[in-house]
Formats: structure tokens, C-alpha cells, sequence
């Protein structure tokens, strides 16, 4: 029986009489598919790809025959692809190891070895997925995840594209699944996307930026368009300004190859926080799908307007040595494989405005570093004081401002910050806090965003993935401040472990402002 002929429509739409209506987890189950990864051995796969794909398995989201086929180069005479998966699994998979769900996966499990010039593996790629169309009702579904250095794309691509694989038979589907660095300018991400469209429909390509896929991303949406609440306040007439805070404890670790001449604003602040800027400043979209919410998100990317004055507005940095956790730690510039007089940013703070009727005036400022004094992510909305106060100036000289913190990571939640009275015989008003904490409201734990986002591609819904147009104008944003650091001096320096440079503090302090201590 199709899915269809056991479906009744209501005056509420399509009912599964089989189904559960208040199960939400059936609808999303992937239907016949698989998955290949490029760079299968490597860190990101091993770290939160395949962990999300066993996730997945564990929580019985993926279709029955679904399959996954590792391309990596075998540089190892011992390389065994699957204990490799199996122990990075293990390690670091979100929900407990057990064996029957492992097999069960392992039994769909394949690997190609080869170079991404070598057109004999990717002969065998291809006998490999169509082994399993017919071996596992796979239905010529396939998803290909580039887990590789942006160097690699072009030719990834080229040879998916000559072997045949890109083309899909018919009635089935073929997606790209592309990591950032979406090219290191405008110019690069230009070629980069002719490169892919080249091969695949826009509708095909699937980028991922990972903080999409985080629960209190998405939540920034509920948060505003599902209540009453919040809306009505969420504009240049009640608010002062946004601060959006990704700071990060640890260093670049050995990440030197990728991140140095790369830097923190191009590696963190031209997607992940310019898109939070653009979830927490856009307009209602016109409903919640990937077309109306690219509308809404281009709309205000392009009405971001940057500081006239870069240098005072603008700040780059580079931690020094210092102290972390009780260990002592090197400064960037000691770590293994950095250029010794390389003046890549390890921090990057930004002032910008967005010029549109909601926020005429009020400053979107941009933070970012590594080596910080703790992991956090949040995105305040700082409110105005009131218009007047009746109390005396000593009853609120201990009152801040009013806020809403989105916390995006670690500590997920929602907080919310205003005045109140201070108990006791005299009034005197003080900053208190009413949190939300996804622990204590909800029994389910937070799917990892790569979960998430591998379901979304094996499910088609593009909606948490940004298109090419979003990364052209964020990568517009940031090309002039770039290029402005580029052409003066050095980044400033700030000690392992403290929260950035002075030249930071000053940034805000000349706005008569100050950043949070989160
Ligand atoms: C990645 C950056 O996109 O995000 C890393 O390349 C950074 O430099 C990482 O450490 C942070 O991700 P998360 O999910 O731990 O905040």
C-alpha cells in the first residue's frame, strides 16, 4: 500500500490513520537513500559527520536500506575505513553506542578508496551506488557531502559530473552537500559557485553552515514569529543595539593549514554571525520555507551598511600567550604551523548598521575570538532605558538595561534581563533575570546540528541551508574591512584566557557602550 492510499484528507490536511498525529518524528523520516562522503577519514567526518549519521540510525530516522559509501585517499598501508568510522562513532556519536544499531549501519557501509584525479576509483564509486541501488532498494538517491579542502571542490565535482553520478535516473534525486569556506572573498565564491552550478541545480547544492542546524538558531524564528510577546518591541524604537558574541576557549589547534591567512572574520563572522545577524534582524517571512526565508534573509543582508570610519569601528586581534584552564598556553603565532610574523586575526569585533525602516540607527556589533575566557554564543537585544523614571536616581543606579539573550550555545536558553525591586524598607531597583533553559522545559535533548542537517539534505528541505545569493552579500560586507585590515598594520593582541583586546573595549566605550560579560 502507498503512503498516499493510506492517507485521508481532513479540513486539517492529510491524516496518517496509521499514524500517531502527535508523533512529529514519523513525517521526517528520510525515504530510500544514501550518502557519500568525500574525506570520510577526515576531521569533520570523523568528528560530526559520521556520529550524526549513527545518531540518526540510533533514533530510527534513516530508511531501512540506507547506505553510505566513504571516498578517501588510502595513504595508510593499515587504513581500515570502517574501524576508523566505528571508532570515531563510538567517541563521539550524542546518543549511547550500541552494537545492533552499528551493524545494522555497517551492513549498508562501503568505502572507495582513491584520489579525486583518479578516474578508476570514481568508475568504482559509481558500480559501488548502483551496487547498492539494486543490493538495498537505495533507489538511485544519492547524497554527496564534500568533506574535503575548498581546493578540491572543482575537481570533486567535475568527476561526479564525467562518471555520471550527478545525473539523476529518473525519478530519483542527486544532491552536493557543500562545507565552508565558501570561497575567502566575494570574487573566490563567485568562481566557486560557476564551478558547482556548473554540474548541479541550485536546488541541488545544499551548503552547510552548521549554526542553522542548531536548535536555539532556529529558535530565534519561534521566538519571534509564533509569539505576541516579543515583535511589537523588536525595533529601532525600543531597542539600543545588538550584540552577537561567538567566543570560543579554545586555540586553532591544528587547524593552522586551513585558518592561517584566513582569520576569525572569515572563518566565523561572514556566515555563522552574519547569519544570525540576518535571523535575528529580518522581516516575518511570507511562510516557513527555503524561498520566502532566502527573500527575508537577502533583504537585510543587503541593508547592512558598514562604519564610514573602519578603524574605529573595526577591530582584529591575535591571542598571545597566556593562561587557560590552570595550563599555560602559546600565542597564535607559536602554534605548530603558523607563519611566525603571520598577522592573521584570531579575533574580530565589528560595528554595523542596517539601513531600513526597523533599524535605522541602532548597531549591530560583531564579536568573535579564540582563546577567550569561555565558550559561549548569544545574541543580545540591549532595550533603551525607559523614557522617565518616577524613582529617585539612587533607587536605579544599580538598574541596567533591559535585554533579551538568546543563548545559543552552551547553555541553551532564553534569558531575559529588566529591574526589580530590591526587598527590603526603601525602593531600590536591580537587574534580575527570568530564564528559559532547554534542559528544564523539554525532556528531549538537542539533536546535534549536523543531525539535523543530514536529514534535511536526505529529506530535500532546504530550508536551514543558505543559497548562493546569501553568500555573495555577506561575503560583500566583508571584502571592504578585509581589505581595510589588510592595508593597516598589524592586528592587535590580547592575552590567552581574557575576553579580547583593549582596542575592543575602547570600540564600544566610544559609543557609550560596553560589551557583555556573558
Ligand atoms: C566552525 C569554525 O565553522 O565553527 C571553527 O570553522 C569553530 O573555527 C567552529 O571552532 C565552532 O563551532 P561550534 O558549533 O563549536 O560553535
Amino acid at each position: 500500500m502507498s503512503a498516499q492510499s493510506t492517507q485521508t484528507q481532513t479540513a486539517g490536511g492529510w491524516v496518517n490513520p496509521l499514524r500517531d498525529p502527535r508523533d512529529r518524528r514519523l513525517p521526517r523520516i528520510a525515504g530510500p537513500s544514501g550518502l557519500v562522503v568525500f574525506g570520510v577519514t577526515g576531521d569533520l567526518s570523523r568528528k560530526k559527520l559520521m556520529p550524526a549519521v549513527y545518531d540518526l540510525a540510533h533514533r530510527g530516522l534513516l530508511p531501512p536500506g540506507f547506505s553510505l559509501v566513504g571516498f578517501a585517499r588510502r595513504d595508510r598501508a593499515d587504513d581500515d575505513f570502517a574501524r576508523i568510522v566505528r571508532d570515531a562513532v563510538a567517541e563521539h556519536s550524542r546518543t549511547p553506542f550500541r552494537e545492533e544499531v552499528w551493524r545494522q549501519l555497517a551492513e549498508g557501509m562501503r568505502f572507495v578508496p582513491g584520489d579525486f584525479d583518479d578516474d578508476t576509483a570514481f568508475k568504482e564509486l559509481r558500480m559501488v551506488v548502483e551496487e547498492l541501488d539494486a543490493a538495498r532498494g537505495t533507489s538511485g538517491n544519492y547524497a554527496f557531502y564534500l568533506s574535503v579542502p575548498p581546493k578540491f571542490f572543482p575537481k570533486v565535482v567535475r568527476q561526479l559530473k564525467r562518471h555520471g553520478l550527478a545525473d539523476a535516473p529518473d525519478g530519483a534525486w542527486r544532491r552536493a552537500v557543500i562545507e565552508k569556506p565558501f570561497g575567502h572573498d566575494l570574487a573566490s565564491a563567485r568562481e566557486l559557485n560557476a564551478v558547482v552550478h556548473d554540474v548541479f541545480a541550485p536546488e541541488q547544492v545544499f551548503r552547510i553552515d552548521h549554526y542553522l542546524g542548531k536548535e536555539t538558531v532556529q529558535n530565534i524564528l519561534a521566538l519571534r514569529f509564533a509569539n505576541q510577546l516579543f515583535e511589537p518591541i523588536w525595533n529601532r524604537s525600543f531597542v539600543d543595539h545588538v550584540q552577537i558574541t561567538m567566543a570560543e576557549d579554545i586555540g586553532i589547534g591544528g587547524r593552522a593549514g586551513y585558518y592561517d591567512g584566513i582569520g576569525s572574520a572569515r572563518d566565523v563572522i561572514q556566515n555563522h554571525l552574519l547569519q544570525l545577524l540576518a535571523l535575528t534582524a529580518m522581516e516575518e517571512p511570507a511562510a516557513f520555507d527555503a524561498e520566502s526565508l532566502l527573500t527575508e534573509k537577502l533583504k537585510v543582508l543587503r541593508a547592512v551598511r558598514l562604519p564610514a570610519d573602519l578603524g574605529r569601528h573595526t577591530v582584529r586581534a591575535q591571542y598571545a600567550a597566556g593562561w587557560q584552564g590552570g595550563a599555560k598556553v602559546p600565542g597564535y603565532t607559536e602554534e605548530d604551523g603558523t607563519a611566525p610574523a603571520s598577522t592573521t586575526d584570531t579575533y574580530a569585533a565589528v560595528k554595523l548598521g542596517i539601513d531600513n525602516r526597523r533599524w535605522a540607527g541602532v548597531p549591530f556589533y560583531l564579536r568573535t575570538g579564540k582563546r577567550l575566557g569561555r565558550r559561549v554564543t548569544e545574541i543580545a537585544v540591549v532595550f533603551q532605558g525607559a523614557p522617565h523614571s518616577p524613582f529617585d536616581a539612587t533607587a536605579t543606579e544599580e538598574l541596567g538595561r533591559n535585554a533579551i539573550v538568546v543563548r545559543v550555545q552552551p547553555d541553551e536558553g532564553v534569558t531575559v534581563r529588566f529591574g526589580s525591586k530590591v526587598p527590603g524598607t526603601s525602593m531600590e531597583i536591580r537587574d534580575v533575570t527570568m530564564d528559559f533553559a532547554y534542559g528544564e522545559s523539554f525532556t528531549e535533548s538537542s539533536p546535534e546540528a549536523y543531525e539535523r542537517l543530514i536529514l534535511d539534505v536526505l529529506l530535500g528541505d532546504a530550508n536551514l541551508f543558505p543559497r548562493h545569493q546569501e553568500v555573495e552579500e555577506s561575503w560583500k560586507i566583508l571584502d571592504p574591512i578585509e581589505e581595510y585590515w589588510a592595508a593597516h598594520g598589524r592586528p592587535a593582541r590580547y592575552a590567552s584566557g581574557s575576553w579580547g583586546p583593549v582596542e575592543a573595549d575602547e570600540m564600544l566605550a566610544r559609543d557609550g557602550r560596553s560589551w557583555r560579560r556573558p
